[in-house]
């Protein structure tokens, strides 16, 4: 497979096919991709995941990020997070508590593109272009204690600038959390995501840091991370908080393991159309592909 740094070129190429797409609107989504990410070379380990990567404009216009609205097409309202100062916070039990900003991690930790499979806990799937570093080694700067089990990963909440999904009657428990235990952050597939395609990573993807762990549903994946917890206990976290039957805390993609709503066995591809019943199905991998890596950590 070739290397897709620089892939963002490749964005208008795919555009000028799709021809029933509204080109004012591809106009207007480009313009929120983000700024080309040279010097990171893909790692041949995860260059090929035996399906071809979602073009862009379908990635990168379908998101989950319901700071920014419940439907999947926040893309535009989410470009009213601030990324510029940025600060995480990397605490709890380390030996060396360190807060970062965008430079510092992008300069102290190498970046690397890997191409991995994602699967959505509702049924859709793509193949995304990464750019970022292994979440392994911010392990080995900030140094866990052996107190330390779990992480808590926290992403940006303001109320000011995040309206939420709307139409919710409940409180929601923002900031959005998520977590892993520290045996999966230190697994050599664990990442942290600062670009996609070849460009740093737009607002609606996460900017400008987000987590990757592609054998997990995409909901583990947190965006817009500014806090980093080593604790004891196994923390909170958002959806396994609001729905603890439908979105369970290791939530490993598992296609015999129904959700209470509809089945796992299948997944569909993102691409061209507005109905998600017109792309391709496939059938779902346990651990999304990646029980080579994963196996080992479960029972
Ligand atoms: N992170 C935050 N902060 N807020 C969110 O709503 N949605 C999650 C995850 N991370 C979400 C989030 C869900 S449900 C999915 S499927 C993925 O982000 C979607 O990632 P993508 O939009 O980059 O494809």
């Amino acid at each position: 497979m070739k290397s897709l740094i620089g892939a963002g070129a490749g964005f208008a190429a795919a555009s000028a096919g799709a021809c029933q797409r509204n080109a004012t609107l591809d106009v207007e989504l480009e313009s929120t991709l983000g700024q080309p990410l040279t010097g990171a070379s893909l790692n041949s380990a995860f260059a090929d995941v035996g399906r071809a990567p979602t073009p862009q404009q379908y990635a990168s216009s379908y998101n989950n990020f319901y700071e920014f609205g419940g439907s999947k097409n926040i893309w535009s309202s989410a470009q009213a997070l601030p990324t510029d100062p940025w600060r995480l916070e990397v605490t709890g039990l380390v030996k060396k508590p360190a807060t970062y900003d965008l430079d510092d991690l992008t300069q102290r930790f190498t970046l690397e593109e890997r191409i991995y499979r994602f699967r959505c806990v509702e049924a859709w799937a793509m193949v995304v272009p990464w750019i970022g570093f292994p979440m392994k080694a911010l392990m080995a700067a900030v140094e866990p204690t052996p107190a330390a089990k779990f992480v808590r990963f926290s992403s940006y909440y303001d109320p000011q600038v995040c309206p939420g999904p709307g139409l919710s009657l409940r409180n929601l428990p923002w900031p959005y959390t998520e977590g892993l235990t520290v045996a999966e952050m230190a697994n050599d597939l664990a990442f942290f995501a600062v670009g996609v395609y070849g460009r740093t990573l737009p607002k609606q993807h996460g900017a400008p840091i987000r987590m990757v762990v592609p054998w997990k549903y995409g909901f583990k994946g947190a965006k817009s991370i500014v806090k980093i917890d080593f604790v004891a206990e196994q923390p909170a976290t958002y959806w396994n908080t609001l729905a603890p039957n439908e979105y369970k805390f290791e939530a490993n993609v598992e296609p015999e393991v129904p959700h209470p709503r509809w089945s796992q066995a299948k997944e569909r591809l993102v691409g061209e159309s507005t109905s998600l019943f017109t792309w391709e199905e496939q059938p779902t991998v346990i651990y999304n592909g990646y029980g080579e890596y994963v196996a080992g950590l479960y029972g």
